[in-house]
């Protein structure tokens, strides 16, 4: 099976290749390398023997996406492609909503014109806001955003699901990813944040590498065990075998389904920090600092419609996750730069 995976090149796609070529399905990658590098290829070489087709284009070009149909025999769609960074879309939401809903508009049209009607897409928990009545969420719970990033993945699910409501044929499946985190144990890939991290691993990991000094703590005034943040961190490999789940499940049933990709375990700030501490024997120097403005206290997943309909389950812990992160972190000072 020939699985087009638009953005393919980034953190997650890259784990999700691996996973698809070891499984014997054949990864096309399309990706503009925006914010992500070439090199990905030659190391998802290194690990699977296969160096997988790509296409450096981007996925809101139709001549060049219909290209790639013409050329290759696509059975189906993982899309990944799009920008990711909450703070960021603040700043400028134009470009969010522009690139994000502009690829998947263009990519359904060109899916339409090939006759390809499978598509994984990659959204993200955000899209629960902020939970009104209990942190465990499910599929069920009403959808809310809190920031344009957010709107723009809850605005390409309604796109998808009307598309797939539309044509009979069609098949959606929306994977509401919690906190990935973690790398291939190899610790040839992982996640390559374009410079000051955003999200607590990848700082967490230059602190240890020493290009930071410490780690900013944001609040510890939340209603939580230990008053941190709580969140369901997931490593990238458990969720990138939930895209070969959701592929098999896509190719054997028609409209639109939705999961949550989360291990269901809720660990603070401090959980990590001291996760991390203890799985490579190393301090983690933090400081309390103030909260960071549109953070959620606590929320996690109910991960029990993926275990019982996709057969899938998260296997790997903090520990395994703490282990391979800063794997790839030391042996990638700068990420694919080095
Ligand atoms: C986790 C916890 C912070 C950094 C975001 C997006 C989400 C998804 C994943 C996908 C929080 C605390 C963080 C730091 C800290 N994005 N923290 N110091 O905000 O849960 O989710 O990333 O592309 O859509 O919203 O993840 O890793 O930023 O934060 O104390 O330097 O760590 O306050 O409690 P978040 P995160």
């Amino acid at each position: 099976m020939k699985v087009l995976l638009t953005g393919g090149a980034g953190y997650i796609g890259s784990h999700t290749c691996v996973e698809l070529i070891n499984s014997g399905y054949e990864p096309v990658i399309a990706d503009n390398l925006s914010n992500s590098s070439i090199k990905v290829l030659d190391r998802i070489e290194k690990i699977t023997g296969k160096k997988p087709i790509f296409y450096e284009i981007d996925v809101a070009d139709f001549d060049s996406l219909d290209k790639l149909f013409f050329e290759q025999d696509i059975d189906a769609v993982i899309h990944f492609a799009g920008y990711k960074a909450v703070g960021e879309s603040y700043m400028f939401p134009v470009k969010y909503y522009r690139n994000n809903i502009n690829t998947t508009l263009t990519l359904l049209d060109v899916m339409k014109k090939h006759g390809v009607n499978k598509i994984v897409f990659s959204s993200s928990a955000t899209v629960y806001g902020i939970p009104k009545t209990t942190p465990c969420l499910d599929e069920t719970m009403p959808t809310c955003c809190a920031n344009p990033y957010g709107w723009t993945k809850l605005f390409v699910e309604q796109i998808l699901r009307d598309t797939a409501t539309a044509e009979k044929e069609f098949s959606v499946v929306l994977l509401r990813y919690f906190n990935p985190i973690g790398a291939h144990e190899s610790g040839l890939i992982g996640d390559n944040p374009n410079g000051i991290p955003n999200n607590l691993m990848p700082y967490i990991t230059q602190v240890a590498v020493k290009k930071l000094p410490y780690l900013r703590v944001f609040g510890n005034d939340y209603n939580t065990k230990d008053g941190t943040g709580v969140r369901d961190y997931i490593h990238v490999v458990d969720l990138a075998r939930g895209h070969l789940k959701a592929l098999e499940y896509a190719d054997k049933h028609n409209g639109t389904e939705v999961f949550n990709l989360g291990t269901g375990n809720g660990c603070s700030v401090l959980d990590v920090v001291n996760a991390f501490s203890k799985a490579n024997d190393m301090e983690i120097p933090y400081q309390i600092c103030d909260r960071r403005p549109g953070d959620i206290d606590e929320y996690f997943a109910n991960p029990k419609k993926a275990n019982e309909i996709l057969n899938w389950k998260a296997e790997f812990d903090l520990f395994d996750m703490c282990r391979d992160s800063w794997n790839w972190q030391k042996n990638n000072k700068n990420g694919y730069d080095d």
